[in-house]
């Protein structure tokens, strides 16, 4: 009876130039994706509103009457609360918070992956041999293990509400999020594609989850 819509942010201009972590704003592009995403939304939540009219009309309503509230979640870091800077606060309940935010690359934020491979050629390795339970050095580096942690209040958050939800995050909690949702394996969890400019939207139903993906084109 209710949706969680997911998305990474809009393309930063840190994906521009391939370098990890830190915390850049949107390009031109990631901001036009970005106000076609608010446009997206709210587009749904009027079809959605028509059908509960209808069936309020017709009494053939098949489930109980949805919260007309749609909530907001981003990370705290810019690219994320820019991306739904066209969303009217008024219309959604918006909320930052850092549980969402992107891995913490320790020494190596702000670097390219080629970057990675030519400073830290041992640290690269160890990540590709093992990028699940991989913890990058440095203070406040996290491994995949040390993001599905963290998250796991947000997920129990998650479970408990009722209304739809749109969750603008990162790379890595987007994986983890849809790997729960979807029940995906947690060793396929780090290599799963998940581009940008693409919209997830999970159904929870009777016979299993419901998943439909929406890729952005300009
Ligand atoms: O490049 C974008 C990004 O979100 C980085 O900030 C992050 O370190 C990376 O993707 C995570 O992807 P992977 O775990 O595949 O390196």
């Amino acid at each position: 009876p209710r949706s969680i819509w997911l998305t990474r942010h809009g393309e930063s201009l840190d994906n521009l130039v391939g370098k990890i972590g830190g915390d850049a704003p949107l390009s031109p592009k990631g901001k036009r994706y970005g106000a076609c995403l608010s446009r997206f939304i709210k587009f749904q939540r009027q079809e959605n509103e028509r059908i509960r009219t209808l069936e309020a009309e017709t009494g053939t309503a098949m489930t109980p009457q949805k919260e007309k509230t749609v909530a907001v979640w981003t990370s705290m870091l810019t690219r994320t609360k820019e991306t739904v800077e066209e969303f009217d606060p008024k219309e959604y309940d918006i909320k930052h918070m850092r549980f969402l935010n992107e891995i913490y690359a320790g020494i190596c934020e702000g670097l390219s992956y080629t970057e990675i491979e030519r400073r830290y050629p041992k640290e690269f390795e160890a990540r590709r041999i093992n990028k699940l339970f991989y913890r990058y050095p440095g203070m406040g580096g996290e491994s995949y293990l040390d993001v599905i942690q963290r998250l796991n209040p947000l997920i129990i958050e998650l479970e408990r509400m009722t209304s739809d939800l749109l969750i603008v995050t990162h790379r890595v909690v987007l994986r983890i999020l849809l790997s729960y949702l979807m029940d995906i394996d947690r060793s396929k969890m780090p290599n799963m594609e998940v581009q940008l400019h693409t919209l997830y939207c999970v159904e929870p139903k009777p016979h299993g989850t419901v998943v439909r993906r929406f890729k952005w084109c300009e």
